[in-house]
C-alpha cells in the first residue's frame, strides 16, 4: 500500500500495477464478467495522456454515420467521458444500472481503459475488439497530472509537493503505474498486432492532427476512408474535437464526472512542452535518465518540445 497521485488515498500493487484502492476488487469483477464484442473499440490510455481528446476523435470518427451533422453533434452536449465510459469504473463502484447498459450500447461499442495490458479482461486481448492506445511524454504527463490530481479536493488526497509526487512518478508509484510497463505492454501488442492496437502520440496527433485521424479511421475502416470523403469532413472533425473547442463548450466547463471530477479540469492548457516551467535541471536529468534505463532500446521515442 503507498500514496502517490491518484483519486483515491492509496494505491496497491496489484497483478504488477498501481491500482486506486477502490479499484481493486472492481479490476478483477471486470476481468470476469466483461464481455467483449469483436466489433467493439476501446480507447486505452495511461492517465492525462489525452484520453479527452482521443475519446473525443474516436466518438466523431466511429459514429460518422449516425452523427453526420457537426452542429447537432452529441459532443456538443456531452462530456468525451459520457460517451464513452470507463467499464473498469462500472465495476470498481457497483454500477449496476450502467454495467447492464454496457450490452444494449449501439454498435460498435466505444469503451475505455486506463488498465495495463496485461490486467485487460482476456474477452477483450482474445477477441477481435480493437485499441487505441494514446501516450504522451513523461515529462508533459506528469505535470499534467500534478495539476490535475492536486486539484480534486473532494477525496482526502494527501498533501504532496510537487517534488514529493514526482519522486513518486520516478518510482512508478501513480495511478496504473509504472508508466514506463504501461506504454511497453501496449507498445510490444501493436508491433506483434498491428491490427488490434494502434499506438499513438500525443505529440503526433497535435502536430499532424490530419494524419493521425486518417490513421485512425483507417484502423476503424471507418466509410469517411472509404469513401473518401471530402478534406471537409476531416477538418470538421479536428475542429469538433479541437481544445479551444472543447474547452469552451458549456458541458464542459460546468458540472462534474466520476463524482469527484470537475469536467473542466480535463481541459487546461492542452500543449506539448509545459513541463519546462515546472521542472528543475536535476528533474530533468532524473526523467532522462529513468526514461533511457526503463525505455531505451524499445523503439518509443519521445517529443518533448513543440
Ligand atoms: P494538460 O494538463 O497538459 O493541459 P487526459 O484526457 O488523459 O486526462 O489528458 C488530459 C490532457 O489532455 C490535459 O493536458 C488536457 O489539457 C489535454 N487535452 C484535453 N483535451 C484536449 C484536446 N481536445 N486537444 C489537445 N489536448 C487536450
Amino acid at each position: 500500500k503507498e500514496t502517490g497521485l491518484n483519486f483515491t488515498p492509496y494505491l496497491h500493487l496489484f497483478q504488477d500495477f498501481w491500482c486506486p484502492t477502490d479499484y481493486v476488487h472492481g479490476v478483477n469483477k471486470f476481468q470476469k464478467h466483461f464481455d467483449a464484442k469483436d466489433n467493439d473499440v476501446f480507447v486505452a490510455s495511461f492517465p492525462k495522456s489525452g484520453t479527452t481528446w482521443l475519446k473525443a476523435l474516436t466518438f466523431v470518427i466511429a459514429n460518422h454515420q449516425r452523427f453526420s451533422s457537426f452542429d447537432n453533434h452529441p459532443l456538443l452536449s456531452s462530456n468525451p467521458h459520457e460517451l464513452v465510459p470507463f467499464p473498469e469504473f462500472m465495476y470498481s463502484y457497483d454500477l449496476h444500472d450502467q454495467i447492464l447498459s454496457l450490452s444494449n450500447m449501439s454498435d460498435p461499442r466505444l469503451l475505455s481503459t486506463h488498465l495495463p495490458f496485461p490486467s485487460l479482461p482476456e474477452s477483450i486481448t482474445k477477441s477481435n475488439c480493437k485499441i487505441i492506445y494514446i501516450r504522451r511524454n513523461p515529462f508533459d504527463t506528469f505535470v499534467s497530472a500534478w495539476e490535475f490530481f492536486t486539484k480534486i479536493k473532494s477525496v482526502s488526497l494527501p498533501e504532496f509537493t510537487l517534488e514529493e509526487a514526482f519522486e513518486k512518478y520516478c518510482n512508478g508509484i501513480t495511478m496504473f503505474g509504472p508508466w514506463w510497463s504501461h506504454m511497453l505492454g501496449y507498445w510490444n501488442e501493436s508491433k506483434t498486432r498491428p491490427n488490434k492496437v494502434l499506438f499513438l502520440r500525443y505529440e503526433d496527433l497535435k502536430e499532424d492532427t490530419v494524419f493521425h485521424v486518417k490513421r485512425i479511421a483507417e484502423f476503424l475502416d471507418s466509410p469517411i476512408i472509404q469513401r473518401g470523403e471530402s478534406s471537409t469532413v476531416i477538418e470538421n472533425i479536428i475542429k469538433l474535437c479541437g481544445f479551444e473547442k472543447m474547452k469552451d463548450l458549456e458541458v464542459n466547463k460546468s458540472g462534474s464526472i466520476f463524482d469527484v471530477v470537475e469536467k473542466k479540469t480535463f481541459f487546461r492548457k492542452g500543449e506539448i512542452g509545459d513541463w519546462i516551467n515546472y521542472f528543475s535541471p536535476s528533474m530533468i536529468e532524473k526523467l532522462s535518465k529513468i526514461i533511457e534505463e526503463k525505455l531505451g532500446g524499445s523503439g518509443l521515442s519521445f517529443k518533448v518540445h513543440s
